[in-house]
């Protein structure tokens, strides 16, 4: 398909290669905006967002905030805690609030998967996922599809290597769904415990062995162990995790040269990559952060129907 049509945006498994390239080509046209010293557009100026996320975060709240603002929106902010969830109030009650004082777009962060695909079905606002639970996190998907594209061209045949807690992380299956689709080589590495081979029904490789990969991967993605949703202990210890899967200054010089490294963020220093590694050359964690503006700048503009593009 040639033309976007959705009003949301729940998945990246929902999403085939041609909505994948118009999301980042959008966001390739509006990744020059924040190069500018107006950094804004009028392309949703008259519409409402309101962030709501159940769940903490820095850097997607702050990302769609200011990828809303630059494209002329107004912005509500709404944190769980501060809210009438508290109360007692239910999900559904909430947002159907929310659409009752005109919010044109929700974008929603919640432990439990499912979440922003419940409200879509039952609002007539654009609902965007910003992570549900252990389910998808989309716009992070899209943000390291479109800085591995910017950095290292077609995805086609490029080997990723996805590192460390895949069983509880909505960041891995969004690069997956995305980076399938668009024909990378994806190898999962981690303890079986927390990449477990039926992932492989997804199109990717499983491995157990960080070592086995080093050599080979374009890209190497290392992910957050996500105590918070982990009910029990899935390997012995930390020591253990970093000795077998963290990207310490001894596995990254046997990386390629120009292998680039990525992690979603927050960072455990020290856990699944050293400092010194995530703050080297060959890092672009914080290009990870800075494309998420343009990622998101798409996304609102493609489901609101945002008016004109920046030339
Ligand atoms: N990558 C990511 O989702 O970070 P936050 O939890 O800070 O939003």
């Amino acid at each position: 398909m040639n033309t976007w049509t959705r009003k949301d945006l729940l998945a990246l498994s929902d999403l085939d290669a041609g909505e994948l390239g118009i999301i980042l080509d959008t966001a390739r046209a509006f990744k020059g905006v924040g190069e500018r010293n107006l950094k804004k557009v009028p392309a949703l100026r008259g519409k409402t967002l309101v962030n709501f996320f159940v769940e903490p975060s820095t850097r997607t709240r702050t990302s769609f905030e200011i990828a809303a603002m630059r494209l002329s929106a107004d912005v509500v902010n709404i944190a769980a805690s501060a809210s009438s969830l508290i109360k007692g109030e239910t999900l559904k009650d909430t947002a159907l609030n929310l659409q009752a004082l005109q919010a044109d777009i929700i974008v929603l962060r919640h432990s439990s998967a499912g979440a922003a695909c419940f409200l879509s079905s039952r609002l007539d606002a654009c609902i965007i996922n910003a992570g549900d639970g252990a389910h998808e996190h989309p716009t992070q998907g899209l943000l390291d599809t479109f800085t591995i594209l910017e950095k290292r061209g077609p995805i086609q045949g490029l080997k990723v290597a996805i590192v460390g807690d895949i069983l509880f992380s909505r960041v891995a299956r969004s690069n997956i769904h995305a980076l399938v689709t668009l024909g990378a080589e994806v190898t999962l590495v981690g303890p079986p415990t927390l990449v477990p081979k039926l992932f492989e029904k997804l199109g990717v490789r499983v491995v157990h062995r960080l070592d086995d990969v080093l050599e080979s991967a374009d890209v190497i993605n290392l992910l957050r162990i996500q105590h918070e949703r982990q009910r029990r202990e899935y390997f012995p210890g930390l020591g253990e995790y970093v000795s077998l899967f963290g990207l310490t200054k001894a596995r990254a010089a046997r990386l390629r040269p120009d292998c680039l490294i990525m992690h979603p963020g927050p960072i455990n220093r020290g856990v699944e990559i050293d400092s010194e590694v995530a703050d080297g050359a060959r890092s672009v964690i914080l290009d990870q952060v800075t494309n998420g503006l343009a990622v998101r700048m798409a996304v609102l503009h493609l489901c609101a129907g945002g008016v004109g593009l920046p030339s």
